[in-house]
């Protein structure tokens, strides 16, 4: 039962069903991270896991970041690799995420449990409940997953991968029991976003960070194939799914196929090409290099209003940044990003 009422009419919610907007809406993948001081002070306090299971303080996070930056949608503080644990595999951080026991075989992938969110996750629904209850009625909560082929690397390497070469491996060399991971994994991931939906989300954010790893024929059959089981999965919650993936520029329009409402899109590609490739009806989101952040308020502006001069006409478009807030970035850059896209846009 959808027990808290989604928040569907705000500018973001707006800009992605191609709706008339009053200004460009701006968020930012990771803009609740280690840049912020704020987020310092919280993870002086506790380590990383802890912070995520404890719904107050992984509200405060969230809500910390999308007050400090003035953004238009807020995203939950929690992490694509937390399924995985509740599927049984013991899970650190140190910092970044490792599965002590990675999945290698048939018997490997058995032994998995797809579960109830409710129960295994249920600090994430009541982050999202507590953030809610904090947030503005104009600002969007998003919530998110790893998109099956991106956790499906991540239980398969154990930590992030430098050359994913067993995600890869086992890709081509035993698609068998790939496929029977994604199986499982999309399953796991599509009953989590649309709990995350159920206990407040306005839209859901699918991340396949590392899709764009595999070849073509693989990243069509498994990653693609998947997201798009998913995403039909989640059709009629009545919220947006945004689809993003990292390196697929040369793949968009078969990306496109896989069916979100919103296609986030990396700094590979020039908006007009993607537009010109995908059609005027794909609402996409990006997609500033976050690099450019290291550089200076000025440079940020002007190359904001360069995406935005791009994105002009499009029938809908959110301001994003092309991956995630880089650990070490100047906090006034990532204030500027969303200072630049509501002065440029505004009437
Ligand atoms: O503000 C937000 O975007 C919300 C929170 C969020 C986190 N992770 C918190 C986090 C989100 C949306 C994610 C998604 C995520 N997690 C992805 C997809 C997006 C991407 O960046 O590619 C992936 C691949 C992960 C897995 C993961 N978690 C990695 C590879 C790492 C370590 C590297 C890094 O960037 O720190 C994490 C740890 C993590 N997740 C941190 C945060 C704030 C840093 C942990 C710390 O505080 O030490």
């Amino acid at each position: 039962m959808n027990t808290y009422k989604n928040y569907l009419n705000t500018t973001f919610n707006r800009a992605c069903r191609k709706e008339s907007v009053d200004h460009t809406p701006v968020w930012m993948m990771r803009q609740a991270g280690r840049y912020m001081p704020e987020y310092q002070a919280i993870r002086a306090k506790m380590d990383f896991l802890t912070l995520c299971k404890t719904p107050e303080v992984a509200a405060q996070a969230t809500l910390d970041a999308a007050r400090i930056l003035g953004t238009d949608a807020a995203i939950i503080f929690s992490d694509i690799t937390l399924p995985g644990e509740a599927m049984g595999l013991e899970l650190d951080f140190a910092p970044g995420p490792k599965f002590t026991t990675p999945v290698r075989t048939m018997a490997d992938v058995d032994k998995l449990k797809i579960f109830d969110p409710k129960d295994e996750l249920g600090y994430v629904m009541k982050a999202i409940e507590l953030t809610r209850k904090g947030l503005p009625d104009d600002v969007s909560l998003i919530g998110f997953v790893g998109a099956p082929a991106t956790l499906s690397a991540y239980l398969i390497e154990g930590i992030p991968g430098k050359s994913w070469i067993e995600f890869k491996r086992m890709a081509y060399g035993e698609p068998e029991i790939f496929e029977a991971l994604l199986d499982k994994v999309s399953e796991v991931v599509a009953r989590h976003a649309r709990e995350q939906v159920l206990a407040g989300c306005d839209a859901i954010q699918l991340f396949d960070t590392s899709a764009g790893e595999l070849a073509t024929p693989e990243l069509k059959r498994f990653a693609f194939g998947a997201a798009k089981r998913v995403v039909e999965k989640l059709g009629d919650l009545g919220v947006p799914i945004i689809y993003f993936a990292r390196n697929v520029s040369a793949n968009l329009e078969l990306a496109k196929e896989i069916g979100s409402d919103v296609l986030g899109v990396d700094w590979t590609i020039e908006l007009p090409e993607a537009r010109r490739r995908l059609g005027d009806d794909m609402v996409l989101q990006g997609n500033l290099d976050p690099t450019v952040l290291f550089t200076n308020p000025e440079e940020v502006d002007r190359r904001v209003k360069k995406i935005l001069d791009d994105a002009k006409g499009m029938p809908g478009f959110v301001f994003n940044l092309g991956h995630g807030v880089l650990h070490k970035t100047h906090v006034e850059n990532v204030k500027q990003v969303v200072k630049s896209v509501h002065a440029y846009t505004k009437s």
